[in-house]
């Protein structure tokens, strides 16, 4: 698409640190014997960015509109307490939220650089273009990767940094890998750095459940998408009329788990990899964990790899955490 345009691409591509498989090996490890699953990073080609973003407008989907809340009204006193030269934000895509900060950062003065760090190319051009036109000042620099395969080779930035992760991406880690994650960014970190985690919290199950089964099916569709990725990456032949969008609360292991399910019998080609697969009726294949956090849990992600909470924000019904840590 970029391309096209005959202009280069502003996206910088940070190479992995520690082997990750290809998409080819996590359907062989993932998919092709139960129980099935598969990575959330394949969700996020460009329609299914578009279909997340939409999810985040769904009136069920309360993490957003209660992070970006909490962004708006804390945004003047997290800049002013982390003065940051340069934010890089972890999983940004369309970066919405985002725009309460580098707002806080105008009115300050403070002329920053943001890097967008995201697996989704298109994404990332999009932020850049937008973000350069409504920020004169600003210098945006993606970086293209996959922030699971190591931090080595993330660029140290020289002045002070801003490390986000926002929209509770740190729930779709297993409690160990979350850990690890944190871990990894730790190590990134100088003095006068700091990270801010949007957490969400352990809530009553039916607004967990509503949040992930929205009435017009946005987060079915994102769901689905991901067999539309498959047939294009694998040339696969999956029917999304075959398998329906399941979402469900775990309440022992404190996260939603997110299934395609199998309506029928079937078998599905996967030429690429001279594969099939055999799906029973009601077989599932798991598309993505949430994991929800304790308030004290939220900060034990970050004490636990030797960082001190600088700020805990959260709203009053408590739905969701904005943790600032630092070294
Ligand atoms: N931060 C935004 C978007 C969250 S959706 C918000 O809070 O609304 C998750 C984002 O992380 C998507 O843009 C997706 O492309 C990106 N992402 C998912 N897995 C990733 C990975 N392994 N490496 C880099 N980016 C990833
Ligand atoms: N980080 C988001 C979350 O855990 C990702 C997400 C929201 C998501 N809705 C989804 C992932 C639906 C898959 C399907 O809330």
């Amino acid at each position: 698409m970029y391309a096209a345009d005959n202009k280069p691409s502003p996206c910088r591509y940070v190479p992995c640190s520690k082997y990750v498989n290809d998409l080819e090996e996590d359907v062989c490890e993932g998919l092709l014997i139960p129980p099935r699953s598969l990575p959330p990073k394949y969700f996020y080609d460009e329609t299914g960015s578009h279909l997340f973003d939409r999810i985040c407008d769904t009136p069920e989907y309360y993490p957003t509109r209660t992070e970006s809340a909490l962004l708006q009204t804390h945004a003047a006193e997290l800049i002013s307490h982390t003065s940051p030269e340069h934010i890089l934000e972890f999983g940004s895509g369309s970066s919405r939220k985002t725009r309460h900060l580098l707002h806080a950062c105008e009115q300050q003065n403070i002329t920053c650089e943001y890097l967008p760090f995201d697996v989704c190319e298109d994404m990332l051009h999009q932020v850049h273009t937008r973000f350069t036109d409504d920020y004169d000042w600003l210098d945006v620099k993606p970086l293209v990767g996959d922030y699971t395969a190591g931090l080595d080779h993330l660029q140290p930035q020289p002045g002070k940094c801003l490390y986000l992760f926002l929209g509770s991406s740190i729930g779709n880690f297993s409690v160990s890998e979350a850990q690890s994650f944190i871990a990894e960014i730790r190590q990134c970190m100088k003095p006068g750095d700091c990270l801010l985690l949007g957490v969400d919290r352990v809530k009553a199950p039916h607004i967990l459940h509503a949040a992930y089964n929205d009435a017009e099916g946005v987060t079915r569709a994102f769901n689905l998408n991901v067999l539309n990725v498959l047939n294009k990456k694998l040339s696969a032949d999956f029917d999304s009329r075959l398998f329906r969008h399941e979402a469900i609360y775990n309440t022992d292991q404190q996260r939603v788990e997110m299934y395609l399910v199998s309506e029928q019998n079937h078998c599905v080609q996967l030429a690429s990899l001279g594969e099939c697969i055999k799906f029973e009726k009601d077989e599932k294949i798991l598309t993505e964990v949430s994991h929800k956090y304790t308030r004290d849990e939220a900060e034990t992600l970050l004490t636990q790899s030797g960082l001190h909470i600088l700020r805990h924000i959260e709203p009053d019904n408590a739905w969701f955490s904005l943790v600032l840590a630092g070294l």
